[in-house]
C-alpha cells in the first residue's frame, strides 16, 4: 500500500568516522517508515559485509565501493525511494561521481570537528588507528575533503541528534520531498 505520492531521492551522508551519519540515517529511517514512506538504508559497514567485501580502503578500494553503492542507489532513487546512504566517502570526486549517476541526490555533510570524533571514537577504531595499530583511516592517516557546496550541513558537535533529523526532514519539505 502506498499512502504517498513520492518522488525519488537519495540522501547522502559525508563526514568522518564517528560524526554521526549512521545515527542520523537510522533515526530519519524510522521516521519515514512510521510514516508511511517508502525509503531503503545503504550503510557502509553493512555494505562492506556483502556486496563489497572484496574491497579495502585503498583510494582505488573506497572508490569502487562507492561505485557500486551509487549504482544501487540510482536503481531505488528511479522507483521513488528515499534513499539514505551513510559513507564517509572522503574523496570529493567520488561524492560529484555519485551525484551524477544518481541524479536526485542530496549532500549532507555530517560534519563535526576531528578531536569530537576521536573523543567518540563510537567503534574505537581511532584508538587503534592512533596507534598505529590500522592504517589509512581517514582523519588519522588518510584524507577527508570536505564538501565544497553541501546541499546541508549538520553540525553534531553543536546540536543533538533529534535537530539534525528534523533539519534533513525541513530541507526534504523545502525541496518538495515531504508533504
Ligand atoms: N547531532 C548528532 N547527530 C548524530 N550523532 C550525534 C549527534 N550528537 C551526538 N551524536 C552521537 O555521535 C555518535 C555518532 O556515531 P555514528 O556511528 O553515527 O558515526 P558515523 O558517522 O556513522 O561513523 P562511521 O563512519 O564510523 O560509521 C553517536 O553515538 C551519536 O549518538
Ligand atoms: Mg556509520
Amino acid at each position: 500500500m502506498c499512502e504517498h505520492d513520492q518522488k525519488g531521492v537519495t540522501l547522502w551522508f559525508t563526514g568522518l568516522p564517528s560524526s554521526g551519519k549512521s545515527a542520523i540515517a537510522d533515526r530519519l529511517y524510522e521516521f519515514l517508515k512510521d510514516r508511511g514512506y517508502r525509503a531503503e538504508r545503504l550503510d557502509g559497514d553493512i555494505v562492506r559485509q556483502d556486496l563489497t567485501r572484496d574491497l579495502g580502503f585503498s583510494r582505488a578500494d573506497r572508490e569502487e565501493n562507492i561505485r557500486r553503492v551509487a549504482f544501487v542507489a540510482k536503481l531505488l532513487t528511479r522507483n521513488e525511494i528515499f534513499v539514505l546512504c551513510s559513507f564517509v566517502s572522503p574523496y570529493r570526486e567520488m561524492r560529484d561521481r555519485a551525484r551524477r549517476t544518481v541524479g536526485s541526490f542530496l549532500e549532507v555533510y555530517v560534519k563535526c570537528p576531528l578531536e569530537v570524533c576521536i573523543e567518540r571514537d563510537v567503534k574505537g577504531m581511532y584508538g587503534k588507528a592512533r596507534a598505529g595499530e590500522i592504517k589509512g583511516f581517514t582523519g588519522v592517516s588518510d584524507p577527508y575533503e570536505e564538501p565544497l557546496r553541501p546541499d546541508l550541513v549538520l553540525e553534531t558537535d553543536k546540536e543533538p541528534l533529534d535537530r539534525s533529523v528534523d533539519r534533513v526532514l525541513s530541507r526534504m519539505k523545502e525541496l518538495g520531498f515531504l508533504e
